[in-house]
């Protein structure tokens, strides 16, 4: 090969590579195997691309060299791996002269578009290794977080025919809590994130986004918003999207468009135990991240129509139809909600006495105690804001209290409440949408429902000035199984000892990305962060971190598998060998 390049080194002798048939040399700071291969010198780097195993102890034949670690497959010749899992090995360029051999160093053209199309390879084949290593790779080459979530919000939105699902949700509620964590383990969240996304659209056909109305160019976005709830009731998710697609077309606003989706979902009650509604939030909040461009919206909002379509409805359950309808109950409620004037603009502050009156009534046992409660406030003119973040506050409580003596699964019906809770909450700070007030009472009835969770209640840790702990005796808490109540009191103490809260917030992020995904415990932390935020400097701050250790504790430990791989692909960048000699 003829290479006419300034950036040529000499590697070895000619002689030398064909008495041995293959060389190893080092190159301005490259290993490169040498092989005398059919008359031809060939160069490739030494190391194995998929975990860095010397190909010069490989074998050639018929032009392909195969590493004999995991056998990945390469053209000699180029490079290119026919093992995609592996990805291609670097080919430099030889230029033999006389009994030289030279090859050419350059660096790679472009590393950022490579490790883009890696990440790609890694989402389309679910390789969490590929994944792993080229988020850590475009860490390095500081590509922005923006950019690598971009990349997977558009994969998982268009590449799983059921649309928005737990991989994007993760990545979502990732995304979110990237400025709570270390700097060192935000790449290993968009690494959990980005996997969760690959695994879901793994082996699922693709999605397809319908065209807006032909011809649609003027405003109409309450006739389309009463058809897209039209379109919902009747199950049919095509008319739904298409709703949504000409809305966006014709100019409607993220508030508007919030307040259509929020509509639909809240048209019946807690809707597949508050998914769809909770995907909803996820979804505007992802086009917060990368932006609310007409595309962005359609691709993204249209994907979470499906789950209106196909939920289950609360008013076919049996657990709020009896012994007392709760669905009869809120439909009541609702049509003095109307009466009302736009409930959701409504902008009174709650003080701290109304907050613990209204706690005390939701965590009570009289439903319609709950909802009058709610009510009183809302003629009172308390902000839907305010009300959804003091019922999502109870939410949080029903874990914080959760009783190890229940089943393991009920751990999720809590979380579901409370996830719910938070989305509302968060939705309505979005905007002040009266069918989404609708949720706050939806929530209410699901605490009422899920308060046999704490019977007996845990108890709220108080403080204790015999202990004293630091911060790194939370992980060797949450090696063991089942330590729910001491990851409860570990954080209280920690708190009242002065621990800054955002520095046990970033403990329990790393503890849960030392874990394999769960969907539900990130969820959890997620939510507890995001009300966190809210509740800082009042007592109740605390509760909710309890609340995320102590679900986090009952999910742990996990087979930290996922960590795992992370790590092998840290260890590759750092350029240490995985395999003995
Ligand atoms: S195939 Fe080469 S290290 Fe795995």
């Amino acid at each position: 090969m003829t290479v006419a390049s300034s950036t040529l080194a000499l590697a070895a002798q000619l002689s030398d590579l064909r008495a041995r048939g293959c060389l190893t040399v080092t190159v301005d700071g490259h290993t490169i195997a040498l092989f005398d291969y059919g008359g031809k010198v060939y160069a490739v780097d030494n190391r194995c691309p998929h975990m860095g195993f010397p190909l010069d102890r490989g074998s050639v034949r018929d032009g392909i060299l195969t590493c004999h670690w995991h056998h990945a497959r390469f053209d000699l010749a180029s490079g290119g791996a026919l093992d995609l899992w592996a990805d291609d090995v670097r080919a430099f360029p030889v230029e033999v002269r006389g009994d030289e051999i030279w090859v050419d160093v350059a660096p790679h053209a472009d590393p950022k578009a490579h490790l883009r199309r890696r990440l790609r390879d890694g989402l389309e084949r679910n390789l969490s290794l590929v994944i792993a290593k080229s988020v850590i790779g475009l860490a390095q080459a500081d590509e922005g977080a923006v950019e690598t979530f971009r990349a997977g919000l558009e994969f998982g939105a268009r590449y799983r025919r059921a649309g928005w699902g737990p991989g994007l949700t993760i990545l979502t509620c990732m995304m979110n809590l990237l400025p709570h964590l270390a700097p060192e383990d935000r790449p290993r969240a968009l690494y959990h994130g980005l996997s969760a996304v690959a695994r879901d659209t793994d082996g699922m056909p693709p999605r397809f986004i319908v065209q807006p109305l032909p011809g649609i160019s003027e405003p109409r976005f309450f006739e389309l918003k009463r058809w897209f709830r039209r379109f919902i009731e009747v199950r049919d998710a095509e008319g739904a999207e298409r709703c949504i697609v000409s809305a966006v077309r014709t100019g409607a606003t993220p508030q508007q468009l919030a307040d259509m989706l929020f509509a639909a979902a809240t048209d019946h009650r807690y809707i597949d135990a508050g998914h769809p509604l909770d995907f909803t939030n996820k979804a505007m909040e992802a086009l917060d991240i990368v932006g609310w461009t007409p595309e962005n919206a359609e691709l993204v909002l249209t994907s979470v129509v499906g789950g209106y379509a196909d939920a289950d409805r609360m008013e076919e359950s049996n657990a709020w139809r009896n012994p007392i309808d709760l669905v009869e109950i809120l439909e009541r409620t609702f049509r003095q909600l109307e009466g009302l004037q736009h409930e959701g603009a409504k902008t009174r502050r709650i003080d701290e006495q109304g907050r613990q009156r209204l706690v005390a009534v939701l965590l009570g046992d009289d439903p319609q105690a709950s909802v009058d409660a709610l009510l009183s406030e809302c003629r009172e003119g308390t902000s839907g804001v305010d009300l959804a973040g003091v019922v999502a506050y109870a939410a949080a409580l029903r874990i914080a209290r959760f009783h190890t003596s229940n089943e393991f699964g009920d751990w999720d019906t809590a979380l579901h409440t409370f996830t719910f809770a938070n989305a509302v909450h968060q939705g309505l700070r979005r905007t002040h949408s009266r069918e989404l007030l609708r949720g706050v009472f939806d929530a209410a009835m699901s605490i009422y429902l899920d308060r046999f969770l704490n019977v007996p209640a845990a108890r709220i840790p108080v403080p204790n000035g015999k202990v004293h702990l630091s911060l790194g005796d939370l992980p060797a808490l949450l090696d063991r199984q089942q330590q729910v109540d001491a990851a409860g009191e570990a954080v209280a103490q920690l708190l009242y000892q002065g621990t800054p809260p955002r520095e046990v917030i970033v403990m329990l992020g790393k503890l849960l990305l030392r874990e394999d995904r769960d969907f539900h415990t990130i969820q959890c932390v997620e939510a507890a962060v995001r009300q966190h935020e809210f509740l800082v400097g009042t007592p109740e701050a605390m509760h909710v971190l309890i609340a995320a250790a102590r679900y986090l504790a009952a999910h742990a430990p996990t087979m930290r598998a996922q960590g795992q791989t992370f790590n092998i692909a840290q260890r590759l960048a750092r350029g240490e060998r995985l395999f003995e000699a």
